[in-house]
């Protein structure tokens, strides 16, 4: 059984585990921990509940949310927190089964929905967006769209369902197929005030019309960019916010009385 106290650890490992607590806050380690997923793909799609006018992680404006749009699993969206490479990014996504229903469910008819990824969905244990670059998630899918639905621009029944079968009409997940498309197939294209992100919020925000994976008009990684490594750790254990400051402040002396 693994344990989660640290009374019981070897100083030699505590001294690790404090250079090991200090590199993770460069930035460039982390660098590679991202998931590189192709433009065009399989994925899961879940949906979440997102207040109209609700600010998500990027900033992206109020207005974004009278659109579709989703949240995106957080090592593909590639930050741990506020903006990240994926935000801005639009996608269409078509629905083709659902999967885990028992037997598993094909829709007579075919549903797609071009999306603006505006929000993390945080990475977790286990659940949909749990995928990292060492495994997928339970559908085998490295990418997962969590459609921000219902919503006022996607229809009640845009999720096939057969009640008179299943005996209820959401199934929570779905396999899709999606597509990297230029924004410019977005419902909420020509609406100045859905596009860009939230002026008050400055550089702390950051949703591109069109981002295109050219630096110049694609968001960098936040987490990345301010030392904030992605969050990977169990909910097993916790580990106080004074007892990490207390190990970095430890590292720094270490390494400085080292060098
Ligand atoms: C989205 O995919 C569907 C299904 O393949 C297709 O009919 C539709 O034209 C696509 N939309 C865009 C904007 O690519
Ligand atoms: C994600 O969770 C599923 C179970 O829900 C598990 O089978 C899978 O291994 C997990 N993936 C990763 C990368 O942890
Ligand atoms: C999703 O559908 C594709 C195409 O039919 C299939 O190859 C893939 O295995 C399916 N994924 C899941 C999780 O069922
Ligand atoms: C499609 O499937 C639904 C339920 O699975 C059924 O109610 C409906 O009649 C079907 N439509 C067609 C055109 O077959
Ligand atoms: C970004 O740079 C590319 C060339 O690398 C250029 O074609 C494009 O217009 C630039 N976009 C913006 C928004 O400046």
């Amino acid at each position: 059984m693994l344990s989660c106290s640290n009374s019981n650890t070897t100083p030699l490992s505590q001294i690790l585990s404090f250079i090991l607590t200090f590199l993770s806050f460069l930035p460039r380690i982390w660098a590679s921990a991202w998931i590189d997923y192709s433009p065009d793909g399989y994925a899961t799609m879940t949906h979440y509940t997102l207040p109209e006018n609700f600010i998500a992680a990027c900033g992206c404006t109020p207005s974004s949310t009278d659109h579709p749009t989703a949240a995106m699993n957080q090592m593909a969206y590639g930050s741990s927190t506020s903006y990240g490479p994926a935000c801005g990014q639009c996608f269409n996504l078509t629905l083709l089964d659902a999967f885990t229903a028992n037997p598993r469910f094909y829709p007579n008819v075919t549903k797609s929905v071009v999306v603006k990824v505006t929000d993390l969905c945080p990475l977790s244990s286990s659940g949909w967006c749990n995928a990292t670059t060492h495994g997928p998630n339970a559908g085998g899918n490295y990418l997962n769209f969590d459609l921000a639905w219902p919503s006022s621009s996607i229809p009640d029944d845009f999720f096939p369902s057969d009640e008179a079968f299943y005996g209820f009409t959401d199934f929570g997940v779905w396999n899709i197929s999606y597509q990297s498309v230029s924004c410019t197939n977005w419902q909420g294209w020509n609406q100045a005030a859905a596009l860009g992100s939230v002026a008050s919020l400055g550089y702390s925000a950051c949703c591109p019309d069109d981002p295109t994976g050219n630096p110049n008009d694609t968001c960098p990684s936040y987490s990345d960019d301010n030392g904030i490594p992605p969050d990977t750790q169990t909910s097993g254990c916790i580990f106080s916010s004074s007892v990490s400051l207390l190990v970095v402040l430890l590292a720094v002396s270490l390494i400085s009385y080292l060098f």
